[in-house]
């Protein structure tokens, strides 16, 4: 099973990677063109160094590709350790590479995003995007490690480190009403330890009870069946969103469809759209054919359009068949707050 390390100062995180290194012939860190700037001066450790572009785009197989030329390049073998730091696109392509290469070699993570630290880091999913279809290659790795320091996130663009909080509140709204609650009233969410040790808790225990995504954990996908339509869509246009916003706009629709049969109150509803436009600043979707399109391609379905619901805050049900007229309408609803 993975194993979480909380690291206050990057110079304990220096002293403990520094030892833990020692084990293996060789290290490598992959990182991208922000966290090679930003994250990777921070840090102590004598390793050879494989850099991807920065950004969603990049999540795919040129970048893997050269990951993996650059690891053969570079002598990797089975004693070698990657280490991943930057944030849920280097976890996941990292991880990825880690698992296919020879085989499968050791690996770390050093995540550098609130949404790396709190979700992506964990649970062993890896993966790239490919043909236009976020996650459609990838494994379950089920071993790393991963060392959290939170010191990192001073560098992080405050949207992205908004994006992070989408994954966070979204365990709250499946596993946790009372962390949820507070999470609303408190608007001092500078105590991050804190916000990612409850999320990672969460996560923990839907991974524990479900490795292989087989059932409970599916739960973690709330907000996704539609989120990922709606981060599939601005793939392919200029204007860009984060995978935290695509996950909130996907949340607050979720929540209606939950509200229409019944299954959340008016207020639950008015509570979880206010806690997420409070954070996020979301556009208007205008193309629900496209979002449609990608939501039925989207690996999770087969010929039913399965979602997470809620039934009330801190709990929910699984494979809840939804169909075009649900997801019509809530888009709908979804614009109605925010044009
Ligand atoms: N495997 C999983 O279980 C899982 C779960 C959730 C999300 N994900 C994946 O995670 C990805 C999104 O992760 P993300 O939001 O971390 O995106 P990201 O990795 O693209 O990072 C966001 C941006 O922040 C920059 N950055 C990273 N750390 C920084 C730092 N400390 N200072 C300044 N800039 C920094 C990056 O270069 C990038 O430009 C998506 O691909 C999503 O599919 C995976």
């Amino acid at each position: 099973m993975q194993q979480v390390g909380y690291f206050n100062h990057i110079s304990e995180l220096n002293l403990y990677l520094n030892d833990y290194t020692r084990s293996f012939d060789k290290s490598i860190f992959i990182v991208d063109t922000n966290t090679k700037k930003l994250c990777l001066k921070k840090l102590s450790v004598k390793a050879d160094l494989i850099e991807i572009q920065a950004g969603e785009e990049f999540k795919n197989l040129d970048s893997l590709t050269h990951i993996w030329n650059e690891l053969q390049h570079f002598g990797a073998n089975r004693n070698s350790l990657i280490i991943a730091l930057g944030g849920g696109v280097i976890t996941d392509i990292a991880g990825f590479a880690a698992a296919t290469y020879m085989r499968g070699i050791s690996f770390l993570y050093v995540p550098t995003t609130l949404l790396a630290m709190a979700d992506a880091a964990h649970g062993g999913k890896t993966g790239i995007d490919f043909n236009g279809v976020k996650n459609l290659i990838g494994t379950f790795n089920m071993q790393p490690k991963i060392f959290i320091c939170p010191e990192f996130l001073k560098t992080l663009p405050d949207r992205e480190l908004k994006s992070g909080l989408a994954e966070v509140i979204k365990h709250y709204l499946i596993y946790d009403k009372i962390a949820f609650n507070h999470f609303i009233k408190n608007t001092d969410n500078s105590l991050f330890l804190s916000l990612i040790q409850k999320a990672i808790e969460i996560k923990t225990h839907f991974i524990s009870i479900d490795p292989f995504d087989q059932k409970e954990r599916k739960a973690l996908n709330f907000g996704h069946t539609i989120g990922h339509g709606v981060e599939s869509l601005f793939l392919k246009s200029e204007h860009r969103i984060l995978h935290g916003e695509a996950v909130a706009i996907g949340m607050i629709c979720e929540s209606y469809i939950s509200f229409k049969r019944n299954l959340i109150s008016e207020d639950d509803l008015q509570s979880i759209q206010n806690c997420l436009l409070t954070h996020f600043s979301l556009p208007a979707i205008t193309t629900f054919d496209e979002v449609m399109k990608f939501v039925k391609h989207d690996k999770k379905h087969t010929k039913t359009i399965n979602c997470i619901l809620l039934n009330g805050i801190g709990t929910y049900l699984l494979d809840q068949q939804i169909d075009e007229d649900d997801i019509n309408s809530s888009l709908n609803y979804f614009n109605s707050l925010v044009q």
